[in-house]
């Protein structure tokens, strides 16, 4: 396994701008689960929070709600066919760990497991939830953060490929296949 480093919690958002899909681990009374998700977003540098939309249908509702803890895990290119389980199969009828060759680790501040195989691990606590439709809005304080040290410095190490699984629908997803820099405002941009 490559080796992780512990980051300071303001990266949490850092991890999170290339909007990958990620892996939520959650757990209550010592039952872990696993369940993919794509609404994900950073809501907060300082406090840093995050945020993970979740239908009430969801086991992992009821296991965030009862244990006020979960974990985002950020899976890579290589992990697509386990994300593509965690997201359609429930962890009320199957252990997802084992359907999808995960394995669940201890993780460095709060008692949810994170996912060896991922490349980043962005632990939070339960501080909000709220409801604003369809699914419910959990806000966690960001109690832990460790990262891949090759595949993420201070920023994802996007070259001609990135490592991240972005969801565009159903069981299609996509990668990020190369960075641009943007240059400052440009003198006949200004005369617009
Ligand atoms: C790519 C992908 C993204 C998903 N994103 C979300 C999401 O952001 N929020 C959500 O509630 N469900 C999302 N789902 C659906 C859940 O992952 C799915 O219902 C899962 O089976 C729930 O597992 P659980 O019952 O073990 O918690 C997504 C599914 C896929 C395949």
């Amino acid at each position: 396994m490559p080796s992780k480093s512990p980051r300071d919690s303001r990266q949490a958002a850092r991890l999170l701008e290339p909007g990958p899909v990620v892996l939520v681990t959650a757990q209550f009374r010592s039952q872990p689960n696993v369940m993919t998700a794509a609404w994900v977003i950073p809501l907060s540098l300082d406090p840093p929070r995050v945020g993970v939309a979740i239908h009430p249908s969801r086991f992992t509702h009821e296991l965030v709600t009862r244990g006020e803890l979960f974990v985002l895990n950020v899976p890579t290119l290589e992990l697509i066919d386990a994300v593509h389980r965690c997201g359609i199969v429930s962890g009320r009828e199957f252990d997802k760990f084992l359907q999808a060759g995960l394995h669940p680790v201890d993780a460095l501040a709060v008692d949810v497991p994170v996912i060896e195989e991922c490349a980043a691990h962005i632990e939070c606590g339960l501080v909000e939830r709220l409801t604003l439709g369809d699914h419910d809005l959990f806000v966690g304080e960001v109690l832990a953060v460790s990262a891949d040290d090759e595949l993420f410095t201070d920023r994802w190490q996007i070259s001609d490929d990135s490592p991240l699984i972005h969801h565009v629908a159903l069981d299609l997803y996509a990668g990020l296949s190369r960075p641009y820099t943007a240059r400052p405002e440009r003198e006949e941009d200004e005369e617009d």
